[in-house]
C-alpha cells in the first residue's frame, strides 16, 4: 500500500499545450512525482462543457496526453488517464449535485464568467463544472489538488461539498487541499490576457520552431516604445517578463533594453530561439511517441483509476443508500 498522500489534477483538451500549462501548472506536476502518489487526467467530460462535439475533441485528448508525456509525466509514477473511461466519475458528480446548495455553485466566479463569454451556451453543466471536479478528485479520495489560484473557488466549494456529504450520509471522503502552484501570471502573446486557448494568445510547447517562431514574433512588446533608439520598460513588457523564464542572465537583457542596446525584434528572435532550444528534448520525446504507445498509457491508466473508482462508488453507494453498481 502507497503510504504516500494522494494528489490529484486534470487538464481539459480544448487546444494546443501552451507555455501557460507547462510553466503554470504541468512542470509542477512533474515535479511532485516524486513526493507523492499522483492521479493526472485529460479533462474530456469538462471540455464538453465549452466544445459538445466530442469528435473535435478527440484528437485533442491525445495530443494533450501526448504533451504531457513529453514533458515528463512518468506512467511508471503516475497515473495518467482519460476522465471519460472512469465513468463511475459522472455517477459521482450526479450523487454530490444532491448534497450542493443551488447558490453555492451560481456564486462561482469562474461560472459567471464563462455565462459571460458564452452567453448562447450557458448549460447545466457549466454550472456544475466544479461538482463534476469535486467528483473527479473524491472519486479516488484525492487529498491535494496541484491547482492555480484561479481554481481556489471551486477548491473551497468542493471542501464544502465533500464535508456536507460525509456529514450527511458517511465520512467516505478525505477533505481535499489545494496545493497552490507558486507561479507567477503568464500572460499571452497579446500581452493582456491570460495565456489561453480560447483567448488563443498562446505559445506553444512541443509545436514544430516555426509556429514557435510565428508566435513569439506576433508578441506585442513595449507599447511606449516606438523606436530601437528609444530606451525600453521592462519591468512592463511582456516579451521581457519571459526572460525570467529562460534566461539566468535575464538583468543583462533588461540592462540592454534600458539602455536602448537592444531592440524589440531582436529580444523576440532571442527568446523564440531559446524557448525552442529549451523544448527541444521534449519535442524529442514527442516525436518518437506513437499513437499506439499513448493509447496504451491512457488505457492502462484509466484501468487502474477505475480500479480504485469503482471501490470509492461502492462505499458511496453504500453510505447513500443505494443497491451495488451494476457498472462494470
Ligand atoms: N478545472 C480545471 C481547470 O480548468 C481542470 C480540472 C478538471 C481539474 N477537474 C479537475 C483540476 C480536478 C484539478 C482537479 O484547470
Amino acid at each position: 500500500m502507497d503510504e504516500r498522500i494522494r494528489i490529484l489534477s486534470g487538464m481539459r483538451p480544448t487546444g494546443r499545450f501552451h507555455l501557460g500549462n507547462y510553466l503554470g501548472a504541468a512542470r509542477n506536476w512533474v515535479d511532485l512525482q516524486s513526493r507523492y502518489d499522483c492521479y493526472y487526467f485529460v479533462a474530456d467530460y469538462h471540455a464538453l462543457t465549452t466544445e459538445p462535439d466530442g469528435h473535435t475533441v478527440e484528437g485533442k485528448i491525445f495530443d494533450l496526453a501526448a504533451d504531457l508525456i513529453s514533458v515528463g509525466l512518468d506512467p511508471k509514477r503516475s497515473v495518467i488517464y482519460q476522465q471519460s473511461k472512469v465513468p463511475e466519475v459522472a455517477e459521482l458528480s450526479l450523487l454530490l449535485s444532491m448534497v450542493t446548495p443551488l447558490s453555492w455553485v451560481l456564486r462561482t466566479p469562474t461560472f459567471k464568467e464563462m455565462a459571460k463569454k458564452h452567453p448562447d451556451n450557458v448549460n447545466l453543466g457549466l454550472l456544475s463544472y466544479p461538482v463534476l471536479q469535486g467528483a473527479d478528485i473524491a472519486i479516488v479520495k484525492g487529498q491535494g489538488v496541484p491547482v492555480g489560484k484561479d481554481q481556489l473557488p471551486h477548491l473551497e466549494l468542493i471542501r464544502e461539498v465533500v464535508r456536507k456529504f460525509n456529514r450527511t450520509y458517511a465520512p467516505v471522503f478525505p477533505e481535499p487541499r489545494a496545493l497552490l502552484t507558486e507561479s507567477p501570471l503568464i500572460k499571452g502573446t497579446d500581452g493582456k490576457q491570460r495565456m489561453s486557448k480560447t483567448v488563443g494568445n498562446i505559445v506553444g510547447v512541443t509545436d514544430d520552431p516555426q509556429v514557435i517562431r510565428k508566435q513569439v514574433k506576433s508578441m506585442v512588446t513595449d507599447v511606449k516604445r516606438t523606436y530601437m533608439t528609444q530606451p525600453g520598460h521592462p519591468r512592463t513588457c511582456n516579451v521581457c517578463a519571459f526572460y525570467k523564464f529562460f534566461f539566468d542572465d535575464w538583468q543583462h537583457y533588461w540592462d540592454l533594453c534600458r539602455k536602448a542596446k537592444i531592440g524589440c525584434g531582436q529580444k523576440k528572435e532571442l527568446l523564440a530561439e531559446r524557448i525552442i532550444e529549451t523544448f527541444r528534448p521534449f519535442r524529442e520525446v514527442r516525436a518518437e511517441l506513437s499513437p499506439e504507445q499513448v493509447s496504451a498509457i491512457l488505457e492502462s491508466g484509466s484501468e487502474a483509476a477505475r480500479e480504485v473508482a469503482r471501490q470509492t462508488l461502492a462505499e458511496v453507494r453504500q453510505a447513500v443508500g443505494l443497491p451495488p453498481s451494476r457498472l462494470r
